[in-house]
């Protein structure tokens, strides 16, 4: 019978889709012209944005119902549910600058949900001047867990004046939950739940429910809090990278993701509550920036002073990769620490494989039994990947059972093997994954090896009868390994939109970072975990994004004048292109590229202190969007001055941003480029810089003046600098590269040093 309806039951169900699919509601970010003619015949912003729709939907239909949010900070426009006849009836109404679908971005943790991570607690003396204070970070995430201890506001200071955010009151959540510290809470909803009406399956308030922004927001100003540790692992005091700063967050991310939609209306309210730096560990694929609404809204955040420091993504080791890469963000790629929780496998033939885990073990004997392993390889790829349901009980009870990474959770692998009654587990890297170690929380004991290990262990049990071995757990280990080193699954340049800037733009720590984590979940975030814990571990360029966070707020603080330009220039100026032990930082087993590090490793007091800076003003954006080729009207969306692009660069022959890198790109027979730059004196008077190249191969360099000679301070001094290609440097992979870099050093041996990266690419 079955089988006989089921045909019909589709052709049937085909039909309605086909018919209806016309009056499926979608939603779409509408931008308006911010002084549009039409503007000055309503009483507010919202009235006019209500009456676009109104000409466009039936007229039995209350416009407001099909209203999500109106837009007028971030941008000028609002969100709306619209059929796709709508939609196009609207795209040609006067005032309409564009229109977009709304898209779903992810948070960039190494696995999207509830996985951990844990932060280097930097102990450097600047930690100790309250840095960061009355500086304001707005962090765009899953909300936060304010019972958390990193959220206590002992000695900090009164919510500053200019503050006019809100606590907002939802499930769980009211105004009693902020205070000094966390000092602002909102949430929106209205994006995900015009997809999905449905209830949503989590606090409809700031709360967090998954532990992301929990994470984040302590990593960029959390409070020190003592004792901290997971499990007795990475002991010691937690804080903030700028724990004298007020944080206000809000929730634009839900289980499933972060729409556009949502993220535009937190942005446009935070420019209004007066944040000073938005922090968004959030991003998907690059995008033109003209079609990208964290570009645009950040454009006028950046408009107002705000610094917007941006994740570059998890989609690494891939060129290309990097999303968020508008030039006034800054673009933050991972690396790793010189921390690792060794859990070694030992085998029974004596052979030993290195892993690491996080699983609290016994401290007096450290070792796990010795138990038989099992791969359940030859059943079928979900039991190889130890995917829910998969594991037949007879075969892996007692046992230790070995997961191949990928598809699922890692700690939902661990839950899996436990539920099935299996004792341990070993998660193995595969060819995706190679040598890169994530630290993680599990239910049962467990250890993660690398690839070369997993050959190694896959044979063992192949030619064994019965193979066993034990897990060794080996504690915290600080300072054995070479650190930092590019994350492999941080995302890579060059910038797919803006190839004519350099991104990321720079690396911070973003592998297995211990930060706050919600009191109510598990370490793993599994709902089957009912251990407790205040700290838990984390990895992904979202875990990056905020440490640079909190770094500008700790400039801002001590330089509340400077531009969001000069803050992103003093960071990357003083980045560190060698790791701990002073060679050259390491991408896998070989030098790391600039299209992985961009200006390098971030290092915070010194970019307290750069010595000169790279300003921009929003206005030299326009001419810099004019050179990638972009029309009137696509400029317009982003910035919001009209301006011819022929006049505008016709006027600035030879125009280049006034970037703190180099992206030099030869075409087909050009094989000479100029640049010119300017840097403005923020150290001391009377200071001479003199300069220094490593030219990238193939390619002379050539800088005029070779010193800089400034007398007082905040005075700007130009120069120029040529590059010309001699020979085209073959990589054989597909894409021709070479690199180097630019460095003004004071006069003063050992004083600042700030250093600009060269990338050059050929193209034929
Ligand atoms: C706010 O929440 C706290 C507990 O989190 C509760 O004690 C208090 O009564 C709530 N206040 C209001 C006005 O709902
Ligand atoms: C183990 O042996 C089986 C059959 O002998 C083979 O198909 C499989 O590829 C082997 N696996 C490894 C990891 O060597
Ligand atoms: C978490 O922090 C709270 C407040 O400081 C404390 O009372 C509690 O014992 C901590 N929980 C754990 C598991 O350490
Ligand atoms: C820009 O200015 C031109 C003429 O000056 C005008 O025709 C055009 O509509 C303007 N575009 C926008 C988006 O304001
Ligand atoms: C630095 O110079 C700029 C213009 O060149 C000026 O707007 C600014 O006020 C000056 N800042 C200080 C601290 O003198």
């Amino acid at each position: 019978m079955e089988s006989k309806i089921q045909p019909f039951f589709l052709t049937f169900f085909l039909f309605i889709i086909l018919t209806h699919a016309e009056e499926t509601l979608g939603t779409y970010i509408v931008q308006l012209h911010p002084h549009g003619k039409t503007s000055t015949l309503f009483t507010s912003k919202q009235n006019w944005h209500l009456s676009f729709i109104q000409q466009t939907i039936s007229s039995n239909q209350d416009p407001s119902s099909r209203l999500l949010y109106s837009y007028h900070s971030a941008m000028d426009g609002f969100a709306a549910t619209l059929t796709h006849s709508e939609f196009k009836y609207l795209q040609n109404l006067p005032d309409v600058l564009s229109i977009k679908p709304d898209r779903l971005l992810q948070l960039q943790t190494t696995y999207s949900y509830k996985f951990l991570g844990l932060n280097p607690a930097r102990e450097n003396g600047w930690y100790q001047s309250g840095f960061g204070r009355g500086t304001i970070i707005g962090v765009l995430d899953t909300g936060v867990w304010p019972e958390s201890p990193s959220f206590n506001d002992q000695g900090m200071p009164p919510v500053p004046k200019k503050w006019k955010g809100i606590c907002q009151q939802g499930q769980a959540f009211n105004f009693s939950n902020c205070n000094r510290k966390l000092i602002g809470a909102r949430y929106f909803t209205k994006g995900h739940l015009a997809v999905s009406p449905s209830r949503i399956p989590e606090y409809l308030s700031p709360r967090d429910s998954s532990g992301h922004g929990t994470h984040t927001s302590s990593t960029a100003g959390g409070a020190p809090v003592t004792m901290a540790n997971v499990f007795g692992y990475a002991a010691g005091v937690a804080r903030g990278m700028a724990p004298g700063a007020h944080i206000a967050v809000y929730k634009v991310c839900w289980f499933n993701g972060c729409y556009n939609s949502d993220i535009m209306a937190a942005m446009d309210v935070a420019i209004r509550d007066g944040v000073d730096v938005l922090s968004l560990s959030i991003g998907g694929f690059p995008v033109p920036l003209f079609d990208d609404s964290i570009a645009i809204g950040s454009f006028r955040a950046m408009e107002h002073g705000i610094s917007v420091i941006c994740a570059a993504g998890n989609n690494g080791p891939t060129a290309m990769s990097v999303a968020n890469e508008a030039p006034w963000i800054a673009t933050i790629g991972a690396s790793t620490v010189d921390r690792k929780f060794p859990a070694i496998v030992r085998l029974a033939n004596g052979k030993i494989l290195y892993g690491e885990s996080m699983y609290p073990f016994d401290r007096r004997t450290r070792t796990g039994e010795e138990l038989e392993v099992v791969y359940l390889s030859n059943e079928d790829t979900e039991s190889q990947f130890c995917l829910r349901g998969s594991l037949p009980r007879e075969k892996v009870k007692g046992k230790m059972v070995v997961c191949d990474r990928g598809v699922n959770g890692r700690s939902e692998k661990g839950q899996v093997v436990k539920e099935a009654g299996g004792a341990a587990m070993i998660l193995a890297n595969t060819e995706l994954n190679l040598e890169e170690d994530s630290v993680d929380v599990h239910v049962l004991p467990a250890t993660l090896i690398g690839f070369d290990e997993s050959v190694i262990l896959k044979n063992y049990i192949n030619s064994t009868a019965r193979p066993l071995a034990r897990i060794e757990f080996g504690g915290t280990v600080i300072g054995r390994t070479r650190a930092p080193q590019v994350a492999r699954f941080s995302a890579r340049g060059p910038s797919y939109s803006n190839p004519s800037i350099l991104k990321p733009d720079v690396i911070a720590p973003g592998v297995n970072i211990i930060a706050a984590w919600p009191q109510n979940l598990g370490p793993t975030g599994l709902p089957e975990d009912s251990r407790r814990v205040n700290f838990s571990v984390m990895s992904g360029t979202s875990m990056s994004c905020p440490h640079v966070s909190g770094i500008a707020a700790l400039i801002r603080s001590a330089h509340p004048a400077w531009s969001p330009a000069a803050v992103k220039s003093a960071i990357m100026t003083t980045a560190e292109i060698t790791d701990h032990a002073g060679r050259a930082i390491l991408d896998e087993d070989k030098q790391a590229s600039v299209f992985a590090t961009g200006s390098g490793h971030v290092n915070p007091q010194r970019a307290l202190n750069p010595g000169l800076v790279y300003d921009i003003r929003p206005e030299d954006y326009v001419a810099h969007l004019c050179s990638l080729g972009y029309t009137m009207s696509e400029v317009f969306s982003i910035t919001h001055r009209n301006v011819s692009c022929h006049e505008m660069l016709k006027v600035n022959r030879g125009f280049s941003l006034n970037y703190p890198s180099f992206s030099v790109s030869f075409k087909g027979g050009m094989s000479r480029k100029m640049f010119s730059r300017r840097v403005t004196n923020v150290g001391s008077p009377n200071s001479i810089y003199s300069v220094e190249v490593m030219a990238p191969e193939g390619v002379k360099v050539i800088v005029k003046p070779k010193k800089l000679f400034f007398k007082r301070r905040n005075q700007s001094l130009s120069y120029r600098v040529w590059f010309l290609s001699r020979k085209r440097v073959k990589k054989g992979n597909g894409m021709d590269f070479a690199q180097g870099h630019l460095t003004w050093l004071h006069s003063q041996k050992g004083s600042y040093r700030v250093r600009s990266p060269i990338a050059v690419t050929w193209k034929s």
